[in-house]
């Protein structure tokens, strides 16, 4: 028999049992997971086509569904991270040469002219400064001037902290004949969507921030009117792995194989959607929302002041201007290293500038806002 190599003895060194230091996420994401669905994810895998998992991903759906507030049939979990659900819509709603209009006022815009970039699309840009959102107007004169087959929007902007308001733009987009595509990765279970009543077409999200669960299967939405532009397509999705209507044989009536679904994430993400359920979609708001507010109230009362307006600011997620004078990682750095405390900094244009506390999912409660406050009183200058 042939002799594996040997591990060099540094390496060797390192292999004790896994050792994690216990940190409260309170940063853009992943969020802590609710104790309940990591005692799912603990539990003894079944096989990705046992009737008992087609079960489950049937629930996931369905719960799916009832989160976003949407009946489209075509709402799955992809296997992936938010940027493998966000590169699905792109993959399937983009045929090269498409007009694609992208609203861009923060970091995760510009992730997505990148995609739209890579899959052929004419690419047009509308801009805000980092922290402001586009008005019904604004969108209206770009939907006219660009004549797009798709808009996209980032409903919730992790860099900034702003919430783009949704209302009214699907009927404009409607209007102009495109699609509407939204992120929603930090928006879905801490901020209230009507999917099917704001006519938004494509959709996805993450599993760590307002789900409360870890990262790896990431909800995606199509609308019907979406599929059909996607059936009629004249070139084949160019992802294998993200084409939607090979994984809708998977997720629907057909039950084909196209990939093994990474089953213990799958547990773990319809536990947190059911926990969602039984808590109740607009009391999980409600929560959000206050803890939030009272988040802001802490914070100005330490003399700090937040980049966003208030009437756009996500609940889920508020930016902090870093004081003139302040060593902005440093405190970070201090919060971590001494309190186990995890924020964020400033991302592309903001780097430097804001910190970015994160309240989603399960660990948006007033105790995680009070020990933030706490420690924020003994490491500010
Ligand atoms: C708005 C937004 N879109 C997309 C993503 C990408 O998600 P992921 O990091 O899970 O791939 C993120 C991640 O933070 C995000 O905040």
């Amino acid at each position: 028999m042939m002799q594996a190599s040997s591990i060099d003895n540094t390496q060797k060194l390192q292999l004790s049992p896994l050792d994690t230091p216990s940190r409260l996420l309170l940063g853009p994401g992943p969020s802590n997971a609710h104790p309940t669905v990591l005692k799912a994810m603990n539990t003894a895998p079944v096989g990705h086509l046992d009737p008992a998992f087609l079960r489950l991903m049937d629930e996931i759906q369905s719960l799916l569904r009832y989160t976003w507030q949407t009946n489209n049939p075509m709402t799955i979990a992809v296997s992936g991270t938010g940027s493998a659900a966000m590169e699905a819509t792109i993959a399937n709603a983009v045929e090269p040469g498409d007009v694609v209009l992208i609203g861009v006022a923060g970091y995760f815009g510009n992730r997505l002219v990148d995609m739209a970039g890579r899959y052929g699309a004419d690419v047009r840009t509308m801009t805000k400064p980092w922290g402001q959102v586009f008005s019904l107007d604004e969108i209206k004169h770009q939907l006219n001037t660009h004549r797009p087959a798709i808009l996209a929007l980032v409903n919730a902007e992790t860099s900034t902290g702003a919430r783009q308001p949704l209302e009214g733009v699907g009927e404009l987009c409607r209007e102009a004949g495109c699609l509407l595509l939204v992120d929603t990765v930090t928006s879905l279970g801490g901020v209230p969507l009507f999917l099917d009543e704001w006519g938004v077409d494509l959709a996805y999200s993450c599993s760590q921030k307002g789900l409360g669960c870890p990262p790896g299967a990431s909800p995606l939405t199509i609308s019907p009117r979406a599929m059909s532009k996607i059936q009629q397509r004249r070139t084949k999705v160019a992802n294998w792995y993200l084409d939607a209507t090979l994984l809708q044989k998977y997720w629907g009536r057909e039950r084909t194989y196209h990939h093994t679904a990474p089953i213990n994430l799958y547990y773990a993400l319809r536990e947190s959607l059911r926990l969602m359920a039984e808590e109740g979609l607009e009391n999980c708001w409600k929560r959000h929302q206050l803890n939030a507010e009272y988040l802001w109230d802490k914070l100005e009362g330490l003399g700090l002041s937040l980049h966003v307006e208030k009437d756009f600011r996500l609940p889920t997620l508020t930016t902090v201007r870093i004081p003139q004078g302040v060593d902005g990682k440093a405190i970070s750095q201090k919060l971590l290293n001494e309190y186990n405390i995890e924020i964020g900094g400033g991302l592309g244009e903001l780097k430097g500038q804001v910190w970015r506390v994160g309240l989603m999912g399960f660990n948006s409660q007033k105790e995680n806002v009070d020990r933030l406050i706490e420690v924020l009183q003994k490491v500010l200058p």
